[in-house]
C-alpha cells in the first residue's frame, strides 16, 4: 500500500534525520548549536525527534536509495526531488520537525531554513500526499493529547517551536495550526479530545486577523472558544523563553477572553463614533451569536446577548429580536 510505504519512508528520514543531527560533525556545529541557541534541551530535541538535513546535493537521497526505498516514492514524501535529472536532498541545510499523527507514526515534515531567509522560505513542508493533508493535521497532537484530556482544554498556537517551546515549560496541552488559516477539520479534531479551545495566535496583525476569522468556524462547531492576545511581536515561542515558564502560565489564565466579547472589543475600537459602522456591528455580533445552536447550548447563547447588549449599551430585547431573525 502507497500509505503505508510513506509512512516507513518517513520513519527512516526521522532516524537518519536524528543521527545526523546527533553523530555528524555538521549535525552538532550547525542543527545542534542552532537548537541550543533556541533554548531547546537535549530532552525536549530527543523527545519531538527533531533532526538535521546535511547541506550537500544528495546524501540522504543516496541513503535511502541504497536501502531499496522506491524513489518514485521518495519523492511522494517530498524528501527528494529531481534536480540536474539526479535526486536531490529537498531539505538540506535545514533543522527538521517531523509532523507526528495522533498515534506517533510520521505523516511528514516541516523543514526550517538557519540564519535569514530573504530568497529561501522559512519553512519547507512536506507535499499533500496519501498521509499529509495539511488541513487535517494538527502539529503536536501525540504529544499533547493526554494532558488536553487531563486539563479538558486544547490551547492552539501557530508554529512548530511554539508547541515545543510550551512543552518545555510544562504547557503540554497545545498544538499548533502550522500557520494561521485554521481549518473546520482541524476544529473538529480538537473537538475529538475536548470542546474548550484557547488561541494563543502570535501579537502580530496577521495573528489577530487569523484568530478573528477563526471565530465564526469555531463556535459553529460548538466549541467554547478563548483568545489571549501575546504582546506585539511576540509569539508563545518567544515569551515564554522571556518571561520563563511560571509568569508565562499566569499571563494566560489572566488574559483570557471570551472570544466573542474580544472580537466585540476590538470591533467598537474600529467604528469609534460611526453610527453607520456601529449598526453594522450589531448585526455582526448577532449573527455570531445566532450560530451558537440553542438547543444544545441555550444558557450560552443568553449570555451572549447580556453581555454584548451591555458592551454596545443597546436593548437585550432589540438583540434578541435580531438574532433571531438570523435563525429564520
Ligand atoms: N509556516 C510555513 N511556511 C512559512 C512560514 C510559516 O509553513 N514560510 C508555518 C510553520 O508551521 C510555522 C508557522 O507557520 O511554524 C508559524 O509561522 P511563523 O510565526 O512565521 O514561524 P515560527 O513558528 O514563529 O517559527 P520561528 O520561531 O522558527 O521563526
Ligand atoms: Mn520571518
Ligand atoms: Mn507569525
Ligand atoms: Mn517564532
Ligand atoms: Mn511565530
Amino acid at each position: 500500500l502507497l500509505a503505508d510505504s510513506l509512512y516507513i519512508i518517513n520513519n527512516y528520514a526521522r532516524e537518519y534525520f536524528t543521527d545526523t543531527l546527533f553523530n555528524s560533525e555538521e549535525g552538532q556545529n550547525v542543527g545542534l548549536s542552532y537548537f541550543e541557541e533556541r533554548g531547546f534541551t537535549e530532552e525536549t530535541i530527543k523527545k519531538f525527534q527533531l533532526g538535521y538535513c546535511l547541506n550537500t546535493f544528495n546524501s540522504f537521497a543516496q541513503s535511502a536509495l541504497a536501502k531499496g526505498y522506491n524513489l518514485e516514492y521518495l519523492q511522494k514524501t517530498g524528501l527528494v526531488t529531481i534536480r540536474n535529472e539526479q535526486p536531490a536532498d529537498n531539505y538540506r541545510g535545514r533543522v527538521i520537525f517531523p509532523i507526528h499523527n495522533q498515534s506517533g507514526k510520521i505523516l511528514g515534515f516541516g523543514a526550517r531554513i538557519l540564519g535569514k531567509h530573504d530568497r529561501a522560505p522559512k519553512y519547507i513542508n512536506s507535499p499533500e500526499n496519501d498521509i499529509y493533508v495539511k488541513s487535517r493535521v494538527l502539529y503536536g497532537t501525540y504529544f499533547a493529547r493526554h494532558s488536553i484530556d487531563k486539563l479538558n482544554e486544547c490551547l492552539l498556537v501557530e508554529g512548530y517551536t511554539d508547541v515545543i517551546s510550551l512543552h518545555q515549560a510544562g504547557v503540554e496541552n497545545v498544538v499548533a495550526s502550522s500557520g494561521t488559516s485554521l481549518t473546520q477539520d482541524q476544529l473538529r479534531l480538537i473537538k475529538k479530545y475536548t470542546n474548550n479551545l484557547t488561541i494563543l495566535y502570535d501579537g502580530d496583525s496577521a495573528g489577530v486577523k487569523a484568530a478573528l476569522r477563526g471565530l465564526d468556524m469555531a463556535v459553529e462547531e460548538g466549541l467554547n472558544v478563548k483568545l489571549v492576545l501575546l504582546p506585539d511581536k511576540e509569539d508563545p515561542d518567544s515569551y515564554v523563553q522571556k518571561i520563563g515558564a511560571q509568569a508565562f502560565r499566569e499571563f494566560i489564565e489572566e488574559n483570557k477572553k471570551d472570544f466573542v466579547l474580544f472580537k466585540l472589543q476590538l470591533s467598537m475600537q474600529e467604528a469609534g463614533s460611526d453610527s453607520a459602522k456601529k449598526s453594522q456591528l450589531v448585526n455582526e455580533i448577532a449573527e455570531t451569536i445566532s450560530k451558537i445552536d440553542k438547543a444544545e447550548d441555550f444558557t450560552k447563547q443568553q449570555d451572549y446577548i447580556r453581555q454584548c447588549s451591555q458592551l454596545l449599551n443597546i436593548d437585550e430585547q432589540g438583540l434578541i429580536q435580531l438574532v433571531n431573525k438570523f435563525i429564520r
